[in-house]
């Protein structure tokens, strides 16, 4: 056993404290969906370690009410700051619509949504003044979060919200394929086809699954905005303004959820090719 006065060895110093820049990026999201945008951080940041909670106990958060999600976002966001994150990602839309300003006023670390990236990549996919369709679930099209943040952007947009419920228990459940998440995008979607929307902005983490789908029914004229990639873009410049990049060459992944471990793991294998090895679970 090591004596008390005994200094650490190089290595255990590192990992008691590293340095900055090689502490982990924290992601979360109500479930699997934030894994979209999981998967493009890796992607752009592949010396990054990461770590990403799904709140999969409480998952869907689109239902609930605006103080339940801003109660679960704090107590996951707190969760994560003790991991000694450098960055957190709020992947979940309906939590970036409505807890970013709370997680970020209690926040020792930059807070990055995905609104604003969505914003921003749609108004480079719409022309100015062009007509911009915003799916998402009922607590985000109820905040009108994007909506507002679109006319923040003074581009003369046209901004329609259509809160597409039965998206998220489809890609839950693996069906992102069947003919029922065809038919279910028909039913929401196609009286938008007739309308001229320029883009459509998947204002939820787990459409991106159903992208497919979902521009099939609306058709060439319609340019479909996802904001994995614009958010894991966000992400990158952040850390690189404040000198944080880590310049490893492969990072660590961790996953952990707050419930069903293995169904997570199954899934996030089989709709995103993502193998988490093992997950662990933390319980609120
Ligand atoms: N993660 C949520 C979002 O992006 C979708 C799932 C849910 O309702 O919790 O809005």
């Amino acid at each position: 056993m090591r004596r008390k006065t005994e200094p650490l060895k190089k290595a255990e110093v590192r990992n008691v404290c590293p340095r900055p820049a090689q502490r982990p990026i924290g992601i979360f999201d109500s479930g699997l969906g934030g894994l979209t945008v999981f998967k493009e951080l890796r992607r752009l940041l592949p010396g990054e370690n990461l770590i990403y909670f799904g709140d999969t106990a409480r998952v869907p958060y689109g239902t609930k009410s605006p103080e339940a999600v801003v109660a679960f976002s704090r107590e996951i966001a707190h969760f994560l700051f003790e991991k000694k994150i450098k960055l957190l990602v709020v992947a979940c839309n309906t939590a970036s619509s409505l807890a970013l300003a709370a997680v970020r006023r209690d926040s020792p670390v930059p807070v990055m949504g995905v609104i604003a990236p969505g914003v921003e990549a749609a108004l480079k996919a719409a022309p100015r003044g062009g007509r911009i369709l915003v799916t998402g679930t009922a607590a985000t099209v109820k905040s009108r979060a994007y909506s507002k943040a679109l006319a923040a952007a003074h581009s003369g947009a046209r901004v329609i919200e259509k809160a597409c419920p039965l998206f998220v228990p489809l890609v839950e459940e693996g069906w992102c394929a069947k003919p029922l998440a065809a038919a279910v995008a028909r039913e929401y979607l196609a009286p938008f086809r007739k309308r001229k929307i320029d883009a459509l902005i998947l204002g939820c983490t787990h459409y991106p699954l159903l992208k497919k789908v979902i521009a099939g029914v609306m058709g060439p004229r319609t340019r479909i905005v996802d904001s994995a990639r614009v958010a894991a873009l966000g992400a990158k410049a952040e850390l690189a303004a404040r000198g944080l990049l880590n310049p490893a060459r492969r990072g660590r992944s961790e996953f952990i959820v707050s419930d069903a471990p293995e169904k997570f793991s199954s899934l996030a294998g089989r709709l995103l090719g993502i193998k988490t090895g093992k997950v662990a679970v933390k319980r609120f």
